[in-house]
């Protein structure tokens, strides 16, 4: 009976570590001219070791803070509001992700009536969804600092190609 507490908190361990550091995948395994994609072709941020963005990640800081942080607070930090999206993107799916964002959500029976509005019919946020997702996902792993960011990459003209596509769609 004695021994039973330490080996059951030893093969929860690995659990409790879990739950405080999500372990997510933002390596960069491909690229589509217009993104970087993970092994999982997931959307990811490019950072180069210098610190300059990927123009789809200095792209997701532009369009959060100007479709987001009215209610989610400046650099996907959260508010008395609405939660902490830095940390929504990492434990999120991508999918789920984009799924509350097109179709919003309301807190069930909740007295402050916080709702998430729906955002599927909007190109100004449903076109740069991807850019959104890894600009938090930058956020919430620390790759991208609070603020401005300072360097950046040029829009290429395949993500402006994209872009122009999604809009006129
Ligand atoms: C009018 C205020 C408002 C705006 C603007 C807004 N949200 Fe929200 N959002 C909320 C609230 C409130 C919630 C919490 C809803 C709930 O508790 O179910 C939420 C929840 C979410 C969630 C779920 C987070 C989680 O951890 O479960 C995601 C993802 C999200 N918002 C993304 C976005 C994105 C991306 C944008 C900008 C394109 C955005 N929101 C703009 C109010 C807003």
């Amino acid at each position: 009976m004695k021994l039973t507490v330490p080996i059951l908190a030893l093969a929860l361990l690995p659990f409790a570590a879990l739950a405080e550091a999500p372990v997510v995948d933002v390596a960069v395994a491909s690229e589509d001219g217009v993104r970087a994609f993970n092994a999982e072709e997931i959307p990811t941020y490019n950072i180069a070791e210098d610190g300059t963005l990927d123009w789809p990640t200095f792209s997701g800081y532009r369009r959060y803070h100007a479709e987001c942080h009215v209610c989610h607070g400046p650099d996907g930090e959260g508010s008395s509001y609405a939660p902490a999206l830095k940390e929504s993107a990492l434990r999120m799916d991508y999918y789920d992700f984009i799924g509350v964002v097109a179709a919003g959500r309301q807190k069930v029976g909740a007295s402050d009536n916080s709702v998430m509005p729906a955002f599927g019919v909007n190109p100004n946020v449903m076109c740069y969804i991807d850019d959104i997702y890894i600009y938090l996902r930058a956020r919430g792993t620390d790759a991208v600092d609070r603020g401005r960011p300072a360097k950046r990459a040029d829009k290429s003209e395949a993500f402006a190609a994209a872009e122009a596509a999604c809009m006129d769609g």
